[in-house]
């Protein structure tokens, strides 16, 4: 059994076809790229395994458990980082980490112990008790990743945890993100960055259009399609023309 499988997941908005028939599987303490145009579906894909998007038809599990039947049992095991939101910016995070802990069903004692060693982590520790607001992109995206990491979850959905970071602090979030892989958690991010995915993704998918058209090791992807790395890969797969 994966630690994600997605089996047939469709989505349509009102008229936008988003997702027409997606089939992922991501193995235990995996990290996983999730790479696809602009509207391909990824960021569908993940609030659909998140609960916050409902699938028109098809199956998702995470460990086993039903996320579109039992989404609540599901969700204790999933650490989310949305694509973007809005954080409360005249608090610190501190504050914030120890409210979404809260919200999760942790003691404030058990909160706080966890804030200490994620932000050790992360090197967020120094930013602590900074407002939100003050910070910068690098570190409100720290802040983001602490948010989706206080309750211990086994599975990780980042969406875009890169983005207009700095190559230091994509360094520092890709190595994050494969620290939680060895430790066995199970990481599922989408990106735009394939140097990034080459880096670390064990395997790399593809989405074009709402379906899966590629998915293997960056170098396995690389042999079969002769390329010299995955962006090359990526234009065969799903490029215009
Ligand atoms: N709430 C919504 N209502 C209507 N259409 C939507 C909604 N959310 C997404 N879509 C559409 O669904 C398709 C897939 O969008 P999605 O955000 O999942 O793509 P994505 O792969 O995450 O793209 P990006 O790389 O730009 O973040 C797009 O055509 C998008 O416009
Ligand atoms: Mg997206």
């Amino acid at each position: 059994m994966g630690a994600i499988e997605i089996k047939g997941l469709k989505k349509t908005y009102k008229d936008v076809e988003a997702l027409r028939g997606l089939d992922l599987v991501v193995e235990k303490g995996e990290v996983y790229g999730f790479c696809g145009p602009n509207g391909a579906g990824k960021s569908t894909t993940l609030k659909i395994l998140v609960g916050l998007v409902h699938a028109t038809d098809g199956e998702a599990s995470i460990k086993g458990i039903d996320v579109i039947n039992d989404g609540v049992e599901a969700r204790k095991h999933i650490g989310y980082l949305p694509e973007s939101y809005g954080m409360p910016g005249w608090d610190t995070p501190r504050k914030f980490l120890t409210y979404m802990g809260i919200l999760s069903g942790m003691s404030k004692e058990d909160a706080a112990k966890a804030i200490e060693e994620i932000a050790a982590e992360i090197n967020l520790t120094e930013n602590l008790d900074r407002r939100i607001k003050t910070l910068s992109k690098g570190n409100k995206q720290r802040v983001g990743i602490a948010q989706a990491l206080i309750h211990d979850p086994a599975i990780l959905l980042f969406d875009e945890p890169t983005t207009g970071l700095d190559p230091i602090g994509r360094n520092e979030v890709l190595d994050a993100m494969k620290a939680f892989a060895d430790k066995g958690k199970t990481v599922l991010f989408s990106t735009h960055i394939l140097s990034d995915v080459e880096k670390i993704c064990d395997t790399v998918g593809i989405i074009h259009e709402g379906v899966l058209m590629e998915q293997g090791g960056p170098e396995e992807l690389r042999q079969k399609h002769g390329a010299k790395d995955l962006d090359e890969v990526f234009l065969k797969v799903a490029g215009h023309g």
